[in-house]
């Protein structure tokens, strides 16, 4: 399943504030002159949804209808959840979810990286904090809190013992300052090294976990376009992905696709691109299925033959292998015998 476009995506959420305009001053550090944050307006962006499995993509989706009707909950007298924070390993696109969702409500996003608060001069970071969120509570927007655990890494360094408690501090206070203003995404790598406090400051705490098989069918799919490739090409993809991120699978099909714009349509390619990538990157895929793809041919089509997910016809593998049908029978009788 893919996000749609939110479905009353035309009843706007209702956040209060002035309107920013791109002569708006941004923030900056006092002592660098950096700016604190990015201002990044609906038309500038056209995010793609990105893809995750069903349970998921309902919960996003629920949380973008409340928000677009914030003001009809208040109404009512129920408090709509303004704060989400995603979580889950890198690469599982998370950032690319957050800007998303602030694309379907429409308002600009000010995209703050948490590194960029963090000052090496003592008492600037809890200052910029200040400065910051001031700054978005007055405006009508979605103020985006990426590598939000940033913070939490001051925490590896004694020197900095009284530092981090002002950071946190600051942050547990400005937090607060949002719950009736505006709406607020935080992401997150590493849940684990947040303060329990701030963790609790946001009202909907989403896991983004590495996708599933189908789910891996899909993003493979999405980032082949505009070639078409049959399922079977995908499947394998996707099989010899187990445990990867979205970004990893992106790695592949694009390494995939330059292969195919040299001499379309060559099936041999994508296993060609299967070892290449199991052999630049190690560490990442699942060691068995790694092997597999070095060990002899009547063992992987055998496998691909016979395995609960993949179940690929003969037919389909001799389209991966680069031979015909029979050649693979013959291959996978052999062994077996
Ligand atoms: N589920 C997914 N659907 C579509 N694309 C994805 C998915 N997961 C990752 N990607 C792609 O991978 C790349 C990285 O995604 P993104 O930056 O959103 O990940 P992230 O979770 O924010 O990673 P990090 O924690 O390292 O910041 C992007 O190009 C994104 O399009
Ligand atoms: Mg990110």
């Amino acid at each position: 399943m893919e996000l749609g476009p939110s479905r009353i995506a035309q009843s706007r959420a209702h956040v209060p504030g002035e309107t920013l305009t791109r002569n708006t001053p941004v923030p900056v550090d006092r002592e660098t002159a950096a700016a604190l944050a990015e201002i990044i307006f609906p038309p500038d962006v056209r995010p793609q949804p990105p893809i995750f499995d069903e349970a998921i993509e309902i919960a996003v989706q629920s949380i973008i209808e409340e928000w677009n009707n914030l003001s009809i909950l208040e109404e009512n007298g129920m408090q709509p959840s303004r704060s989400c924070l995603i979580y889950g390993p890198p690469g599982t696109g998370k950032t690319r979810l957050a800007m998303w969702m602030a694309s379907q409500l429409d308002i600009p996003v000010i995209l703050v990286r948490i590194d960029g608060l963090i000052s090496s001069f003592l008492g600037t970071t809890a200052r910029n904090i200040g400065n910051l969120f001031a700054f978005a509570n007055k405006y009508r927007c979605v103020l985006l809190l990426d590598e939000f655990d940033a913070v939490a890494k001051l925490r590896d360094d004694p020197q900095e013992v009284g530092e981090i408690k002002r950071v946190v501090n600051a942050l547990l206070q400005n937090l607060d300052s949002r719950r009736d203003v505006g709406i607020t995404i935080g992401i997150t790598n590493h849940p684990k090294l947040l303060d329990p406090a701030v963790w609790r400051r946001f009202e909907v705490q989403l896991e983004i976990p590495r996708p599933k098989f189908d789910v891996r069918v899909q993003i493979a799919r999405n980032f082949i376009a505009p070639f078409k490739v049959s399922e079977s090409h995908l499947k394998l993809i996707a099989w010899f992905t187990e445990g990867a991120t979205g970004a990893e699978i992106e790695s592949i099909v694009r390494t995939y696709k330059r292969s195919l714009i040299s001499k379309a349509d060559e099936p041999i390619k994508l296993l060609e691109t299967l070892r290449r990538f199991a052999t630049l990157n190690s560490a990442r895929l699942d060691p068995s299925r790694r092997e597999l793809l070095f060990s002899d041919a009547a063992q992987l089509f055998r496998i691909m033959h016979q395995d609960e997910q993949l179940c690929l016809s003969y037919e389909e593998i001799g389209s991966i292998a680069g031979k015909d049908k029979s050649t693979i029978s013959r291959t996978v009788g052999k062994k077996a015998e």
